[in-house]
């Protein structure tokens, strides 16, 4: 892997998020959640502050987000929103912008964002419009966002019609991935994030995705030796690619690798069965089959592809009835990315190198669903 971070004589790391002025850091170490205080202070994001997390999130890390906030001279407030992915809705941004109201939270004032994706799209878009903006920090604690959702700029809720539909571009000013918080995620959000880790490798570094291969079994427990650079590199090409097309108008396609299929099996098979991460393996395998169809991806690579997420522990197939297949396709079909009845996807010609706008016919996708 080429790494461009830097590593600090304390062992974080960090990654800059180049986007002018409104440039920022993301660090990668354990222990960054009791220095959030100091953090703050250091950045003068300003006076009053409140920290938006979840039940569970919450339960586990708002104490020592405060008692940092409260050392470091800040009066925090906490607004608690109910975990899963319902909180994401414009009734919970409501209630916060009461809350924060209520708080005399003003211009001069910060939120910092505590838990996971979940948190970090609502909280941000709460920061992005709440007095036409106030600085954020993000402090994710699941693994997807870490390497996903907290860098990037992207935050927003859901409405009945579909997801992510309300939203604004709108950049932390600090994210804290506190690899100490991954211990308590429950298993199964754990390897869900590993199938975005995973994605970076194909879309990006094939260096990255040899070594996956190679630790996987610590990975999987979490080794914060072998996590700690993974993660940093992964935010890495994040912010590069983010850096190069803030707001999706060409390179930033590429981070949706999978997603196109993945997407239409959440919305078809419903949420709930399938976790996001869990979702968009079967997605890339899929794709990684266009992939070969299409660009000539070697059957090696493919093979090594479904491998990676099999001992991931992610699932790599799906079995539709024909009711779910005309769903899925249906789902797909509303997609953004759809024009003329073609799709147009994202796909590999090797490892660690990926094309975007390919168009496909969903007959060659059914294939390679069906395969
Ligand atoms: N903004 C972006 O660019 C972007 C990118 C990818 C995904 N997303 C969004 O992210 C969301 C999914 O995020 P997610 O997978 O983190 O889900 P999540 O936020 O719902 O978290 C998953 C579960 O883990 C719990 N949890 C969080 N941290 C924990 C911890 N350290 N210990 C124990 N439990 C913990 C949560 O309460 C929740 O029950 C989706 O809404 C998706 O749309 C956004
Ligand atoms: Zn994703």
């Amino acid at each position: 892997m080429q790494f461009t971070f830097n590593l600090y004589a304390s062992g974080v790391r960090s990654v800059p998020v180049q986007l002018g002025s409104r440039s920022y850091e993301i660090k990668v170490a354990p222990g960054l959640l009791p220095k959030l205080g100091g953090e703050c202070a250091r950045l003068k994001l300003g006076d009053r502050c409140a920290i938006i997390t979840d039940a569970n999130a919450g339960k586990k890390y708002a104490e020592p987000a405060y008692e940092s906030l409260v050392r470091s001279g800040f009066e925090p407030s906490l607004i608690t929103v109910p975990a899963g992915e319902t909180a994401k809705s414009l009734r919970t941004v409501q209630n916060c912008y009461d809350r924060l109201a209520e708080q005399q939270l003003e211009r001069k004032s910060f939120i910092v964002a505590l838990g996971g994706g979940v948190v970090g799209d609502l909280a941000g878009f709460v920061a992005a419009t709440y007095l036409r903006g106030i600085p954020f920090v993000q402090l994710p604690t699941t693994l997807l966002a870490q390497v996903d959702s907290s860098v990037g700029g992207k935050t927003g809720v859901n409405l009945r019609a579909g997801k992510n539909l309300v939203g604004a571009f709108y950049q932390p000013r600090l994210v804290l991935c506190d690899l100490d918080t991954l211990k308590t995620l429950p298993e199964r959000e754990f390897r869900a994030g590993l199938a975005e880790v995973v994605k970076y490798g194909i879309i990006y570094d094939a260096k990255l995705f040899a070594r996956l291969e190679r630790d996987l079994p610590k990975i999987l427990k979490r080794d914060q030796e072998v996590l700690a650079p993974v993660i940093a590199r992964c935010c890495e090409i994040k912010a590069e690619v983010v850096g190069k097309d803030e707001t999706e108008s060409g390179l930033r396609a590429i981070l949706n690798f999978g997603h196109t299929i993945g997407h239409a099996i959440e919305n078809s098979v419903g949420y709930g069965k399938f976790l996001h991460g869990e979702a968009i393996s079967i997605g890339q395998v899929a794709a990684a089959k266009l992939s070969q169809r299409i660009l000539g991806l070697p059957q090696r690579d493919v093979g090594r592809i479904e491998n990676l997420f099999q001992r991931a522990g992610l699932p790599v197939e799906i079995q539709l009835s024909s009711t779910r297949r005309k769903k899925l396709f249906a789902a797909m079909r509303l997609d953004k990315k759809v024009s003329g009845g073609e799709i147009k996807f994202v796909l590999a010609e090797k490892i660690g190198r990926v094309v975007w706008g390919q168009k496909i016919s969903t007959s060659l996708i059914e294939e390679a669903l069906a395969a």
